[in-house]
């Protein structure tokens, strides 16, 4: 439910009542419980345009607040900051309906519209890297949690499919004979090898350029090599697609190369939009106040970059109808992208009203601090690293309880992946991120694990029980109180979320959700026998509503949750 939306309207109705004629600013959720669930800090604005002191008028607000629905008191602090507290009954009534609905009381927003979320993007001609990881991981909570609010979601997956690089690489391909699969397993020792022979053999150098020109004109055959080349790359990619357990398919792939055809428009486009200008053989777009202009053809007639991603946009924006259009990338590229959705704007490839945003996230570092390498400095194959994070997951967990070899597979695969997951998604994407197994594979702390392990725990309550728990929600105490106002926080915290485009803040939530549920349980038993049935049955409602929204966080974020851990 819109828990603050609701708390705005009484407020709202207060400032009616009162005769102040303002907009109210809208509540926050009080940083301590001592200043109750909600807090209006709104008084001291006001007071300026009202030429009365915030006291004043924080009073005049709690004289007409209504607390006989909603609220149940309010309390003036400090300089005029208004407190206040939800009733129980109120509070206990959302909880049992959002209980009882599938999507936990969150509608479908009313006016969805379409996203496109463009995120992952790897290069073909080399090894997907932890920035490809991050951009994967970050990129798809963004698409889950859109999608989940009701938004039309068009994921695309912009690889890098084109260059000039590919023709040393289909050259080498060919060389190689059979159908390359197997020289292929390590894109990176391909190339090293294809770049190898292209600096020692001036033929194979010659036709390495050959096959450039080749390809760019449609010539068949190196475009079958091309192809060929591009299936097993994007092969290798989607076996870490598979094993990330990520929402992206073949159809989501929509390549450097579709846009093509439409670069010479695009050069067209700009220079009736009187923005080209030739600077040194190249042609460029110069932009007030920016020194270095965007390079949209070299003087060779090449495309770049930024060409490619004009041309993106103006597909985005006119052929798919987003009016939002979110690009999950590196932190690195702020310059590019500010630079193109700037051209993109003034040229009208975009309409003025389509929201562009870079969602960029920072640097994966190692514990040391330095970037993400292998011990001779290589990229990290992802393959590895995932398989890893399972390995580790397996002994995580293999002494917790007597699992059988295939529980531990198919735990280990859940804890594995949502670790690495949730580690990534839990600090603040624009910063650099270190990444840390022994931290992501904890049971404490803000880790998926501590999650995972909630879950399974309010399962095992519902075990041992041995029944449903069929009855109403009642609200006895402060726990249960501020337990059941978090909950029913849940569509807020996600609507800003999606806002922010910031992953961070569904977790941090998490986090703070079951830190109050393990309180909770501690001073409130549950199963014990002397407990009135109704405020046991109350209690394990509560319980289920905790692991319900747990369940649904998780699985925004891309995790799972298991029955026993
Ligand atoms: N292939 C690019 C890279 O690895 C990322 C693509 C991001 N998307 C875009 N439309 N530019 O840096």
């Amino acid at each position: 439910m819109k828990l603050k939306e609701e708390v705005n309207k009484v407020i709202k109705a207060a400032f009616d009542k009162a005769g102040i004629e303002a907009e109210p600013i809208g509540v926050t959720e009080a940083t301590k419980p001592e200043f109750g669930d909600f807090q209006f800090n709104g008084a001291m604005a006001l007071a300026k345009v009202l030429k009365k002191n915030p006291r004043e008028i924080a009073t005049l607000i709690t004289d007409n607040l209504d607390t006989s629905g909603i609220l149940a008191k309010t309390q003036i602090a400090g300089p005029g900051f208004i407190n206040l507290w939800l009733n129980d009954d109120w509070v206990a009534k959302q909880c049992n309906e959002a209980k009882n609905d599938e999507r936990l009381g969150i509608e479908k927003k009313e006016d969805p519209i379409k996203v496109v979320v463009d995120y992952s993007g790897p290069n073909m001609a080399k090894q997907m890297h932890v920035g490809h990881l991050r951009s994967t991981i970050i990129g798809d909570t963004l698409a889950n949690l859109l999608a989940f609010l009701g938004d039309e979601v068009i994921r695309q997956n912009h690889i890098g499919d084109w260059g000039t690089q590919f023709g040393m690489l289909i050259a080498y391909l060919e060389e190689q004979g059979s159908d390359g699969s197997g020289s292929l397993r390590d894109l990176e020792q391909f190339y090293k090898d294809a770049k190898k022979r292209f600096d020692e053999d001036s033929t194979f150098a010659d036709k390495a350029r050959e096959y450039v020109v080749k390809i760019q004109s449609g010539d068949a055959h190196c475009l079958g090599l091309w192809k060929k080349f591009i299936d097993i790359s994007l092969g290798h990619c989607e076996e870490v697609y598979k094993k990330l357990d990520v929402n992206l398919a073949r159809e989501d792939v929509r390549a450097e190369s579709f846009y093509n055809d439409s670069l010479a428009k695009v050069l067209s486009d700009l220079d009736k939009a009187g923005m080209l200008s030739e600077s040194d053989g190249a042609q460029c777009v110069f932009l007030e106040g920016e020194e270095i202009p965007v390079i949209v053809q070299k003087s060779d007639g090449g495309y770049l970059y930024a060409t490619t991603d004009l041309a993106a946009l103006w597909y985005r924006a006119n052929v798919l109808g987003a009016k939002r259009i979110s690009y999950v990338v590196d932190a690195r590229q702020g310059g590019h992208f500010k630079q193109v959705f700037r051209v993109a704007k003034e040229a009208g490839f975009v309409p003025e009203d389509v929201k562009l945003e870079h969602v960029a996230f920072g640097t994966m570092m190692d514990k040391n601090g330095k970037p993400f390498k292998t011990r001779d400095g290589g990229t990290v194959k992802l393959i590895d690293l995932l398989d890893e994070a399972v390995e580790r997951a397996k002994e995580a967990i293999k002494n917790k309880a007597d699992y059988s070899d295939e529980e531990v597979e198919k735990i280990a695969k859940i804890v594995g992946i949502g670790a690495v997951k949730y580690a990534d998604l839990s600090i603040n994407r624009e910063s650099n991120y270190i990444f840390d197994w022994d931290k992501m594979l904890s049971f404490e702390g803000n880790t998926s694990l501590y999650m995972q392990y909630a879950y399974a725990r309010i399962q095992s309550i519902f075990r041992k029980y041995g029944q449903e728990a069929e009855g109403e929600i009642v609200l006895t105490d402060d726990l249960e109180h501020r337990l059941a106002v978090m909950l029913l926080q849940f569509e807020d915290i996600l609507k800003k979320a999606a806002e922010d485009a910031a992953p961070n803040q569904i977790t941090n939530y998490l986090y703070e959700l079951v830190t109050l549920f393990m309180r909770f349980y501690e001073r409130n038993p549950i199963l014990k026998e002397e407990i009135d049935e109704k405020v046991r049955t109350s209690r394990l409602l509560l319980a289920d509503l905790t692991a319900k929204t747990i369940k649904q966080g998780l699985s925004i974020l891309g995790i799972g949750v298991l029955e026993r851990l």
